[in-house]
């Protein structure tokens, strides 16, 4: 079946069987590989990208009912060969992770940081609930995303 989908602004055209997930046609139909098949069953947090605005895991969504929805990947968060204020965060705190863990991480905070340029530390931490990493203690995580919020409030 073909499935169109909204990704990172640009509408893409993928060939899918019904039960084709999100995830699948991101890596394998589309070559978007940023988003990672860490558990492909809802518990690690490594698929998350952010579909109308909400974080969600694209290893449990089906591609085709993510038609005419707006899909935001890792892939989408730098401009122009100049990566997201939270990517550079994540480079200053120390907080950046592996490649499976760190991407997901990344499209949770910025869903985030997209409804709620301010938060918590206790927000933040909620917000990176799902997003499992045994290697690290969050703590320069979420000092990462408070410094990218921080950033964010100072440019004009
Ligand atoms: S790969 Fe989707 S939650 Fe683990
Ligand atoms: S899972 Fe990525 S550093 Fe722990």
């Amino acid at each position: 079946m073909l499935c169109r989908l909204r990704v990172n602004g640009e509408t893409r055209d993928c060939a899918v069987v019904p039960h084709t997930t999100l995830l699948e046609a991101l890596r394998y139909a589309l070559g978007l590989t940023g988003s990672k098949q860490g558990c492909d069953k809802g518990d690690c947090g490594a698929c998350t990208v952010v579909i109308d605005g909400e974080s969600a895991l694209s290893c449990i969504s089906i591609a085709l009912a993510c038609e005419g929805r707006d899909i935001v990947t890792i892939e989408g968060l730098a401009r122009n060969g100049i990566p997201h204020p939270l990517q550079d965060a994540l480079d200053v705190t120390g907080g950046a992770q592996c490649g499976f863990c760190t991407p997901g991480i990344l499209m949770s905070a910025w869903a985030l940081l997209e409804r709620n340029p301010r938060p918590s530390r206790d927000e933040i931490a909620l917000a990176l609930s799902g997003n499992l990493c045994r290697c690290t203690g969050y703590t320069k995580i979420i000092d990462a995303v408070e410094l990218a919020a921080s950033q964010s409030a100072e440019r004009p």
